[in-house]
């Protein structure tokens, strides 16, 4: 039997951060070995909002070997660039005409530009470009291009998803025909939430992130400053209040963090020791992957390779997708 589709886009805006790995990359590396997974850079979603040429050709091979170092393997899962492959702009044309601009106005970014618009008594259509309204109908096309059986993705991506069925649905119902498969959306668990250096969620809008490829020292700093309460040494402490616990869990055993436990329980560890117990935790799990990383970054050919290869194979899959798809349509020749 086939083993059903996985797809996912990673918008290559920021460096990617220990909430990010733990919410985003783990979890999709894990899907990729049940399903055929097609894991692809969104390079035209973040042009978007990057017009800064270097910058983004930096992320887009920051974000790629991330990914390649965590354990990505581009010859089990298609990797590619999503402006490598402009079938998928073929696609967006033909669902522009299936998606009422009713439904774009719905969309929670180009709201959320709206209201902060309106707050600041700016012109409504202010810093709204065609590419952030119709962000969800390019979003769609990635799905639908690859035939997703299954989309991982965050939260905040629930709405896009709605929106690609509902774009998908309209032109299944218009030809009669199940011309596009129903993707379903795989919303990340509430449980898989990072916390940051200052107990909120982990995001870069918070400012209270932990990248995930820091040098050493660097890493330690960061660790030191997280948030604690202002209990002394010898107090006995909660581990399950502890922002310092909260990032251990992730990175020690079950039996390490029984140990843990009982160290904060008996009192005697001060904030200082929890941190460092933390520091040397994370260090463990994260140096390997930061050694393959920084070999990866620093040879941009071999990635670049990696990414000419997979998008030649979508190319592939999306050009016979096109191809049936405009037969349909009406859009073929004899
Ligand atoms: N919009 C997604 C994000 O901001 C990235 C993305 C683009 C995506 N195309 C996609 C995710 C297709 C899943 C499927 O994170």
């Amino acid at each position: 039997m086939n083993k059903k589709i996985a797809v996912t886009g990673i918008k290559p805006t920021g460096i990617p951060h220990i909430g990010n790995y733990f919410g985003a990359i783990k979890p999709a590396l894990e899907l990729t070995k049940e399903y055929d997974a097609r894991y692809f850079i969104a390079d035209y979603h973040a042009l978007n909002s990057i017009k800064d040429p270097k910058l983004l050709q930096e992320m887009t091979y920051e974000v790629a070997a991330t990914w390649l170092a965590c354990g990505l393997n581009p010859k089990r899962s298609l990797v590619y660039r999503q402006s490598q492959v402009p079938e998928t702009f073929d696609l967006t044309s033909i669902l522009m005409a299936f998606t009422p601009k009713g439904l774009m106005n719905r969309a929670h970014a180009y709201k959320a530009k709206l209201a902060e618009n309106e707050e600041l008594k700016r012109d409504p259509d202010d810093g709204v470009n065609m590419g952030l309204f119709s962000y969800p109908v390019l979003m769609a096309a990635d799905i639908l291009l690859f035939d997703a059986d299954v989309v991982p993705v965050g939260k905040d991506q629930a709405q896009h998803l709605e929106m690609t069925v509902d774009i998908a649905q309209s032109i299944n119902h218009n030809y009669q025909k199940e011309l596009l498969k129903i993707p379903q959306a795989l919303i990340r668990k509430q449980t898989e939430t990072v916390i940051g250096l200052d107990g909120r969620k982990m995001s870069k809008s918070y400012d209270n992130t932990i990248p995930l490829f820091l040098p050493t020292k660097k890493m330690r700093k960061l660790v030191m400053k997280i948030v604690t309460n202002s209990q002394t040494v010898e107090e006995r402490k909660d581990p399950e209040t502890c922002n310092i616990f909260a990032l251990y869990k992730l990175f020690a055993t079950p039996k390490e963090q029984e140990k843990m436990k009982i160290r904060y329980r008996a009192g005697g560890m001060g904030w200082g020791h929890a941190k460092q117990a933390l520091f040397e935790k994370m260090e463990e799990t994260i140096s390997p992957i930061r050694k393959k990383y920084d070999e990866i970054i620093s040879d941009k050919q071999y990635i670049d390779e990696i990414l000419a290869a997979g998008s030649q194979k979508a190319r592939e899959i999306a050009a016979e997708k096109i191809q049936s798809l405009k037969n349909e349509l009406g859009l073929g020749t004899a």
